[in-house]
């Protein structure tokens, strides 16, 4: 990939030359360019600013050094596979979905603003002949570009294929998956006076990923509720592994929840209806069931099993009175971090008129699959770790 940054004051960029850049160049990743832009200006004062048409403070960027900057870097025709970055307070802000996209570019130019911007011209004049995104760092404003295009540049190069040794540490990271990232610890396992969350030295990789993912989740509802998804935690539920002495409960909860499935799909026989206090007795024992519990009432439950490479999950519900409030999603979500290895896709199955619950896994990520049965459909989820 090629980064070219334009600007009036290149020694800013000192930063990209040193340690990053320095890094992807030595494994040819990518090839730092900064231009000073004054050298396409022709006075003697190599003057790039002048006063704003319309009256108001401060000076705008002229459009002519620009141009020719332009010019002088992309040629005069159309060109393909670059982007050319307008950094600018009023931009689209720069995330996550950004860098990725401007990873997959070829090349990338940054314009970086100064004073009260650039002539608006020139971005129209260059949306003419290449992609032109006009990008803000955040809600706040600099003096100029420059800082916007070494952090744009920092965050895209990291997502270059070979640029990170490890490409499973990008996945698992803050805003990857919608989430903010679960707190992280090396050894000791015990510094002043303070230890490791005991999960994590269990060796248990299945309770690890829960435990990891539950933290996700509420670092995020509490911090960044404009990220959580709609699997905010409820406060005081507690979700855990079902136990012999939860059946009772589960069994009146379970035919409670299952009477709406069977008013949305008459005719349908519906084993969770039909099945007694020794079958459910029995799959308890047998599956991975989780239970949801708030102040020492039983309101939901989920339960799981591997079916080849498909982890089956059913039997996913909530107390009539506290549904649409985000439990299901969560017990769906734990429950689907339950996977074992062998797992390659999550599946559900409903009933073909549950509407509502169809619509729920959808958002989930859930696809139809077809009937399997008459009145009962299969969703699917690819696994991905
Ligand atoms: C002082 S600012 C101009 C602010 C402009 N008058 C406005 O209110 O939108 C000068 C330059 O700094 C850069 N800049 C300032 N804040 C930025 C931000 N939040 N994100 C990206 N670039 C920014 C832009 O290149 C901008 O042209």
């Amino acid at each position: 990939m090629i980064v070219d940054v334009l600007t009036i004051f290149p020694e800013y960029l000192a930063p990209l030359e040193l340690s990053l850049a320095g890094k992807a160049r030595e494994k040819g990743l990518i090839d730092v360019r900064v231009h000073d832009l004054r050298q396409w200006t022709h006075d003697r004062h190599r003057t790039v600013d002048d006063t704003p048409y319309g009256g108001g403070a401060g000076m705008v960027m002229k459009p002519e050094p620009w141009g020719e900057a332009f010019d002088a870097l992309l040629g005069e025709g159309e060109v393909d596979g670059v982007t050319v970055v307008f950094t600018t307070p009023s931009g689209q802000p720069f995330t996550q979905a950004v860098a990725r996209e401007l990873a997959a570019r070829d090349r990338i130019v940054f314009a970086c603003g100064r004073y009260e911007g650039i002539d608006q011209r020139v971005v129209e004049d260059i949306a003419t002949r290449a992609e032109v995104r006009e990008i803000s760092l955040g809600d706040y404003v600099l003096n100029g570009g420059e800082v916007a295009a070494l952090a744009i540049t920092e965050a895209v190069v990291r997502l270059v294929p070979g640029f990170m040794g490890n490409a499973a540490s990008l996945v698992e990271e803050s805003h990857e998956d919608g989430l903010l990232e679960y707190p992280v610890y090396t050894k000791p396992a015990a510094w002043r006076g303070r230890e490791v969350p005991p999960v994590l030295l269990s060796g248990d990789h299945a309770a690890i990923a829960a435990w990891r993912h539950d933290q996700a989740v509420r670092r995020t509802a509490e911090r960044r509720p404009d990220l959580a998804p709609a699997s905010v935690l409820l406060e005081d539920v507690e979700i855990r592994p079902v136990q012999p002495a939860d059946a009772g409960e589960l069994y009146v909860l379970q035919r409670a929840c299952w009477v709406q499935e069977q008013h949305d799909n008459p005719g349908v026989r519906i084993p969770a209806l039909h099945e007694t206090y020794d079958d459910l007795r029995a799959w308890i024992a047998r599956d991975t069931v989780l239970v949801a519990r708030s102040a020492g009432r039983l309101v939901g439950a989920v339960r799981a099993s591997l079916d080849g490479e498909s982890w089956d999950i059913g039997r996913l519900m909530v107390a009539p009175d506290l549904a649409g409030r985000g439990l299901g999603r969560t017990l769906l979500e734990r429950i689907e971090a339950l996977a074992p290895e062998a797992a390659s896709t999550y599946a559900l199955f409903t009933g073909a008129g549950s509407v509502r619950n169809q619509r729920i896994y959808k958002k989930a990520g859930y696809r139809l699959r077809g009937e399997v049965e008459p009145g009962v459909v299969r969703m699917t989820k690819p696994v991905r770790r």
